[in-house]
Formats: C-alpha cells, sequence, structure tokens
C-alpha cells in the first residue's frame, strides 16, 4: 500500500496529472493502434487550399476547411456548440473529458478571450471556472462588471493535456469556431487575455507587453471591424502579481473605449 502510495507521489511529482485511461495500453503491441483521426472530408482539387508539404500540414489545411465549412452552418450559438461537439478534427478533443464552450451573456459588450480550459474548466465544463477564473471574476468585479455581463471563451475549447501551449496546428483547427462565436455574439470589444489569444486573432508575434495600451481591430470572417485590447492572463497574474496594477490600467482603458462607442 506504501508502495502504491510513493508511486502516485512520484507520478505527481513528475507532472501526470490525468488518468487517460482505466487500463494500460500497449500501444507498440497493438496493431491497431487507437490514434485521433481528424475528421477529414476529401475536397474537390479546386477547394483545397494551396498545397502543403508535411502530413500535419495536409491534415491541418484538410480541417481547418472542414471547421470552416462547418461553422457557416451555424445560425446561433447553440448551433455552432452543438457542431463544435460533434467536431472530431482536433486530437486533442480525445484526450479532454469536456468541450468548453463560451459562457455568459450570448448578447455580451465585452467578449473575453483566453487560451485553453484548465484541469478545473475540463472537469466542469466551463471556461474560467478555477484559480485564474476566481482572478478574473475579481478583476470584472472591480471594473463593474461579473462574468454573467460578459461572454468568456478560449482559443481551444478543449485541454491540452498537462496544459502545455497548444500547438499552431490545434490553434488553427480551432480558430473558425471561435471567429463565429466572436460574430454570433457580435461585441463592442474584445479583452484578449494573455499571447495566445492575441496571437491568433491578431495575427501577430508582438509580445502581450507590446501589445498592451493600444486599440487593435480584429477583422471578422464577415468583414466585421472588432476593437480588441489585449492584457495579462490571470494564471500569469497568478505567478506574477506585481503586474496585476497593468491589468487594472488595461480594464479603465476597457471602460474609457467602451464610453466612447
Ligand atoms: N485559462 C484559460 O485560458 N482559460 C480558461 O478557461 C481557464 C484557464
Amino acid at each position: 500500500m506504501e508502495d502504491a502510495q510513493e508511486i502516485l507521489n512520484w507520478y505527481i511529482l513528475a507532472g501526470v496529472d490525468e488518468l487517460c485511461a482505466q487500463t494500460t495500453q500497449n500501444f507498440l503491441a497493438s496493431e491497431k493502434a487507437p490514434t485521433a483521426q481528424p475528421q477529414t472530408k476529401i475536397l474537390p482539387t479546386s477547394e483545397k487550399t494551396r498545397p502543403a508539404t508535411t502530413l500535419l500540414a495536409q491534415t491541418t489545411n484538410v480541417a481547418c476547411v472542414n471547421a470552416q465549412d462547418i461553422c457557416a452552418q451555424a445560425q446561433t450559438l447553440d448551433d455552432l456548440k452543438a457542431l463544435l461537439e460533434s467536431f472530431e478534427g482536433c486530437a486533442l478533443k480525445f484526450s479532454a473529458n469536456s468541450t468548453v464552450f463560451g459562457y455568459g451573456n450570448p448578447h455580451a459588450e465585452i467578449m473575453i478571450i483566453g487560451e485553453a480550459p484548465g484541469a478545473d474548466e475540463d472537469r466542469i465544463g466551463e471556461p474560467f471556472v478555477g484559480r485564474s477564473g476566481h482572478l478574473l471574476d475579481k478583476i470584472l468585479q472591480a471594473a463593474g462588471y461579473n462574468r454573467e455581463d460578459c461572454y468568456i471563451t478560449n482559443v481551444l475549447p478543449w485541454r491540452p493535456p498537462g496544459n502545455r501551449t497548444p500547438t499552431d496546428s490545434e490553434v488553427a483547427v480551432c480558430l473558425p469556431f471561435l471567429r463565429r462565436q466572436i460574430e454570433l455574439v457580435d461585441p463592442k470589444i474584445l479583452l484578449l487575455l494573455g499571447g495566445s489569444a492575441a496571437k491568433a486573432l491578431l495575427n501577430t508575434a508582438e509580445s502581450v507587453s507590446q501589445l498592451r495600451g493600444r486599440v487593435l481591430d480584429y477583422i471578422a470572417q464577415n468583414g466585421k471591424v472588432y476593437p480588441s485590447l489585449t492584457s495579462y492572463h490571470p494564471a500569469y497574474l497568478l505567478r506574477t502579481p506585481a503586474q496585476k496594477g497593468k491589468v487594472w490600467i488595461d480594464m479603465l482603458r476597457l471602460n474609457r473605449k467602451l464610453a466612447e462607442m
């Protein structure tokens, strides 16, 4: 029994915090190793995007085109949520417990976008409900809002194992769902929390420190322009509390911008 406890402690120290299956499986021995197969639709050559060079790039391209086609069908947030729940083009879905869709006021003026669900969000199925979420709630309260006033979502709807940074291809495949969510909520302003959200929507390599304080336009698929402000992610603030004052300044900027609109 003590041995089992020691082994468990060792796994926790090594960063293992998820059980993927009830029984261990030897993928090398198995003839049919279960791999997460993106839901691919073979498109006529004319519809394909420019030729890709690697299998990953080709698979990502096909999954992105599929995701865009699927998202175009959604006329409401409920449609989009149902379509996302049946979408199998991103392998993260197969290691996650929940598909974490957006939460809050579907007609919100402020849409808040983070990176990806963490362990608590994956368990509960709602964005920003763990430690980062509690801090976000406090930030919103201090600025005169609560989470129900806003619409809160993430770039990715599935938790990357161990909270690792999402890969570019995971972001690319999931992005059409975020872009369509923005069109359907149609907020007045976007608040991008952290570098992943800014990089995904503003197509920039600039850091959050460089982006802060600037109102930058995000252009939706339908051509509509949404102003955005970028600020630090609450998870970063939990690690670096000295930066909290800067987020307060960013929230004042957000309020000023909304008041002008
Ligand atoms: N971090 C995020 O970016 N999103 C969440 O929902 C939770 C933590």
